[in-house]
């Protein structure tokens, strides 16, 4: 594609991690762009409806932009952070901005938004304990572009944990891989599972820290090669253990925070009755369990299979909370689920979708808790939990993701009184 630029005048932050500007009429995304700045970018996709370009000159720079920690972080290069040249303080702001506009344009709800520090990673580096590496044919390891298929080779991983670093993946060939993941748990265990190409064996090379080896066979089935396989989280009193790549927060300090996050909107009360959808290993039914106590039930649910086995070893020790395996769509009829106190929601960042959500609303809870990585699908599954008499009482948002445009979200619903 020739290369076209355009110069532009930064407009507000999207989600997604971009920074909208127009040209002759026409909506540009700008990656790489901070609010008000002025810049040179080059377009990098044209749509009928609107460019995506990418800023590779800033004539007139925000006080908001720094220079990017890590030498990856730019045009054309590793697509895994999308804000790495604002500042912490400024990355946040644009993710509560994005959060807002999202609640007002998808569900007409007006609020104001503060991303709160997640603890854990001060500078906003080092912190995440879960790495997908794709393999080149040759086995050597990169993070994709930005939107392309393409590898970025790296050192390191600034935002990668120093456990994940440990094990310098990045620094060997896998031949025989299409994909590396590196997971460090907060309890010190590591693991790696290799996805290999199709008809092809993975040569694993030596590592240079130990961790267990599992081949994913697709499907989010993963079989151990060395060692067991298990991580092992601690949050609080409590240990859970997660299976391979199964579900698990990636910040190291966002499993603790979601969980207090949740409990305090939940108000969980001895004897009641909750739900946790989506569960994973059970980190929430957990905290749920404890606050009912035995006079009060908790019902998890969860699609995979690994999970609901590390789910219910996890909560062994709390009879009152059961874990069974479905999707929630065709299971809360499938349990004959027919009413819940209190209801936790946690799904993936397609939401929960009209269906669910009415579901959820026929078992007629006190309070819903929504905990989202995505605010467009909460904003939209917001508008319809309103329209059938469930209210947006407060919110919370969390940077879990610093130098990405991710954010979590944890939302309560109540009741409107009839
Ligand atoms: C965002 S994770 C939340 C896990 C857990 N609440 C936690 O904080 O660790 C979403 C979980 O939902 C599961 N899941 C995805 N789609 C599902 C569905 N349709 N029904 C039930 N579980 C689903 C995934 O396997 C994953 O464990």
């Amino acid at each position: 594609m020739e290369q076209v630029s355009l110069e532009l005048t930064v407009g507000p932050v999207a989600h997604g991690g971009w920074c909208v500007a127009r040209h002759e009429g026409r909506v540009v995304f700008v990656r790489h762009a901070l609010p008000g700045e002025r810049v040179r970018a080059e377009v990098t996709e044209e749509t009928t409806r609107f460019l995506r370009a990418d800023a590779v000159e800033i004539l007139e720079p925000s006080p908001d932009r720094v220079v990017p920690p890590c030498p990856y972080a730019g045009p054309g290069l590793c697509g895994g952070c999308d804000w790495q040249h604002a500042t912490l303080e400024a990355q946040r702001g644009l993710k509560a901005a994005v959060v807002a506009e999202q609640l007002h344009r998808l569900a007409g709800i007006e609020r104001d938004v503060v991303v709160e520090e997640v603890p854990g990673a001060k500078d906003g580096l080092g912190w995440r304990t879960r790495v997908q590496f794709a393999a080149l044919p040759d086995g050597r390891l990169g993070l994709r572009k930005h939107r392309s298929h393409d590898l970025q080779l790296i050192d390191a991983c600034l935002i990668a944990h120093p456990e994940v670093e440990a094990v310098a993946a990045e620094d060997h060939q896998w031949p025989g891989a299409a994909s590396v993941e590196v997971i460090a748990s907060s309890e010190g265990d590591r693991a790696v599972v290799v996805a290999p190409r199709p008809r092809r064996k993975v040569a694993v090379p030596d590592l240079d820290a130990p961790a267990s080896i599992l081949l994913d066979q697709g499907k989010g089935r993963t079989v151990p090669r060395h060692g067991s396989g298990l991580l092992h989280e601690r949050v609080g009193d409590r240990e859970f253990r997660v299976s391979g790549s199964g579900f698990w927060q990636v910040h190291p300090g966002a499993a603790e925070t979601l969980l207090d996050a949740v409990l305090a909107y939940a108000a969980p009360e001895p004897g009641e009755w909750a739900l946790d959808l989506y569960c994973g290993v059970g980190l929430f039914a957990a905290g749920l369990a404890e606050a009912v106590g035995p006079e009060g039930a908790v019902f998890g649910l969860e699609s995979e299979a690994a999970a609901v086995r590390d789910a219910r070893a996890n909560l062994r020790d709390l009879p009152q909370a059961r874990v069974e395996r479905g999707r929630v769509e065709e299971a809360l009829d499938r349990f004959q689920i027919e009413r819940a106190d209190l209801v936790v929601v946690d799904p993936p960042r397609s939401g929960l979708g009209l269906d669910v959500v009415e579901r959820v609303v026929s078992l007629e809870p006190l309070r819903v808790v929504y905990v989202s990585c995505d605010p467009a699908t909460l904003a939209r599954d917001l508008k319809w939990f309103a329209e059938r008499g469930y209210e947006l009482g407060d919110l919370r948002a969390f940077d879990a993701f610093p130098m990405t445009h991710h954010v979590e979200c944890v939302a309560l619903l109540t009741r409107r009184p009839s």
